[in-house]
Order: structure tokens, then C-alpha cells, then sequence
């Protein structure tokens, strides 16, 4: 049977253009297995002190930093099922809230990703928010305060938070310009945790532990990756994130020299400039 979907009043169904049904489609996932992850400093009482505040929580921080590894780890260390929404420019309320589903004469309401995870208690997970249009605040807003209610007007609902639900965000301050800043009505709501690259000792145990890196490897990326990241703002927009040296440490892994590893993972992906491959080029095979 083909679906299709509307936002307002169910109308016939060869009306309108079908959307994908896998965008309604929610995923709450429970984590039974730790997620690993290396605390930098208070990050995990914090949260837990947020969640049993029913307080909503923002990630700020780089990309590859950890974000989306500690909320599976505190979904797992909360017993709470975690559905993440990776936010992108179309993303609407609708998309966030529900809307109907028309299948040949009938007409049924599909919850979307965030009035599911409100129903069953679980951690929602919104990736990079910002991205989102911006009446998904409409929706948020009201869930984020002590009220903790998500209305969910085209079906006429309101939905009342329990307290093992949790909102949670991620955001990162660097790339967005300007018109993508989080209002302050929005970021004011949540209790912001910052993350940054580990110290040097921490992110040295994280490549070993991810990859079976020895530890000469582990410390030449580390090394690698201090020097890109001071090219932050000459040069490069980023420097290499904890993903990258993983990436980097796998490939090695697996008989690729390091000279090629770094290249392919870790020039390759912060640059296309040639004169800039070149100078990480020559980072690599200084501190290898
Ligand atoms: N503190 C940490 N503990 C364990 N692994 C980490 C940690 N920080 C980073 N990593 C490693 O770095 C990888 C990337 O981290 P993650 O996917 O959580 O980044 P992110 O901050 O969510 O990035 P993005 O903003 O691009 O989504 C992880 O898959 C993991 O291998
Ligand atoms: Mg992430």
C-alpha cells in the first residue's frame, strides 16, 4: 500500500506528493553495551545532575570531539532509550511533532521523533539544532522550560513530559554564521556543557583504546593534530579532530604507512588547498 502524508487535514491521497516515510519514522534505541568513553573533566556528574533536575541539556563543542559519544554513553549509564534527530535545513515542527499518515481511506496520526521520546520517556538527541528551521523553536520551547509540555496543535494534543524524559542539543559555536546562531531564548533554556579536544594524555588513551594503536602512534597523531589545530583561523577553518586521528590510527592499523594514513584521513578531510595538503603533508612525516 503506498503512504503518503500531509501536514493539515487529510485530503485524497493521489493529491498530494508522497514524502518518504522514513522521515516520520522514530527510532528509540536502547544502548545495553557501555559506550566508551573518557571523561575530560565534571561532564558526567553534571548531566546527571541536569537530567534529575529535568533540566535540558546543550552540547557545545568542535566537530569530532565526543558529543555524540557521551550521550550514547549517559543514555546507556541512564537506562534511558536515546532517539536522535539529525537536523538539516527542511527539518520542521512537523517533522520534530507528527503528522497524519493517509493510507487509502484512513487517516491515522504518526508521532514524530520528539513527541515519541516524550511519550516513552527517553533522551532525544537533537544533532547540530541550529540547521533546523526556525518554527522548530515553537516547539522546543515550551518543552525546554519548566512547563516541559510539547503541543502538538494539528492534533489537537498536549503532550505533558514525564520526568524521564530528557531534551538534549548539540551545537557548534564555530561554523555557523551569524544567521545560524542559536536565539538566546533558545540557549538560555538548557544547562550548556563545553567540549574541547582532550589534553594530549587523555586523546592518546582514546586512539589506543578505539583502535589498538601502540603508543608511539597514538602520540605522533596527537602531536599531528596540535599542529593542524593551531592553523586554526590561518588557514584552516578547523584543525584535526579526535575523529580524524582515529581514522588515521585504523588505517594504520590495517598496514597503511603513516605517511598515506594521514593524508587520505586527515589532510584530505580538513583541506583541499594544495599548498595546505602540502604543509600537513610535511606535519605527518615530522612526527612520524
Ligand atoms: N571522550 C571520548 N571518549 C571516547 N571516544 C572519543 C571521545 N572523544 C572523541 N572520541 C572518538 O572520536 C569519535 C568522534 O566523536 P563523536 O562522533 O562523538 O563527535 P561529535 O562531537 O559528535 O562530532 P560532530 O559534531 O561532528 O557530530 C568517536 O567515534 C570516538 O572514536
Ligand atoms: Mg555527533
Amino acid at each position: 500500500m503506498t503512504e503518503h502524508f500531509t501536514d493539515g487535514n487529510p485530503i485524497m491521497a493521489t493529491k498530494i506528493s508522497p514524502l518518504p516515510a522514513k522521515a516520520l519514522q522514530t527510532e528509540a534505541r536502547f544502548i545495553e553495551t557501555e559506550p566508551y568513553y573518557e571523561a575530560a573533566g565534571n561532564e558526567i556528574a553534571l548531566f546527571e545532575a541536569a537530567y534529575a533536575s529535568q533540566l535540558p541539556v546543550l552540547l557545545k563543542g568542535p566537530t569530532g570531539c565526543g558529543k555524540t559519544r557521551f550521550i550514547e554513553h549517559m543514555a546507556w549509564r541512564l537506562k534511558r532509550p536515546l532517539i536522535t534527530v539529525s537536523c538539516h535545513d527542511d527539518l520542521t515542527a512537523a517533522d520534530l511533532v507528527g503528522r497524519y499518515l493517509i493510507t487509502g481511506n484512513e487517516t491515522v496520526w504518526v508521532d514524530g521523533p520528539l513527541a515519541h521520546a516524550v511519550r516513552s520517556g527517553a533522551i532525544c538527541y537533537l544533532d547540530e539544532v541550529v540547521e533546523a528551521r526556525r518554527d522548530t523553536t515553537v516547539v522546543i520551547h515550551p518543552l525546554a522550560d519548566d512547563r516541559r509540555m510539547l503541543p502538538m496543535e494539528k492534533h489537537g494534543e498536549l503532550l505533558q513530559a514525564p520526568p524521564e524524559f530528557l531534551l538534549a542539543m548539540s551545537y557548534n559555536p564555530g561554523y555557523q554564521s551569524v544567521l545560524k546562531e542559536l536565539k538566546h531564548s533558545t540557549r538560555q533554556r538548557f544547562v550548556a556543557i563545553e567540549f574541547q579536544y582532550p589534553a594530549s594524555a587523555l586523546e592518546e588513551k582514546i586512539i589506543r583504546t578505539e583502535t589498538g594503536a601502540d603508543s608511539a602512534t597514538a602520540a605522533a597523531l596527537v602531536r599531528l593534530a596540535q599542529m593542524t589545530r593551531n592553523l586554526k583561523g590561518s588557514g584552516l577553518d578547523e584543525g584535526a579532530s579526535t575523529r580524524l586521528l582515529v581514522h588515521a590510527a585504523k588505517l594504520i592499523a590495517r598496514g597503511i604507512t603513516p605517511a598515506a594514513a594521514c593524508h587520505g584521513a586527515i589532510a584530505e578531510a580538513l583541506s583541499d588547498d594544495p599548498e595546505m595538503l602540502q604543509a600537513i603533508d610535511e606535519f605527518a612525516s615530522s612526527v612520524f
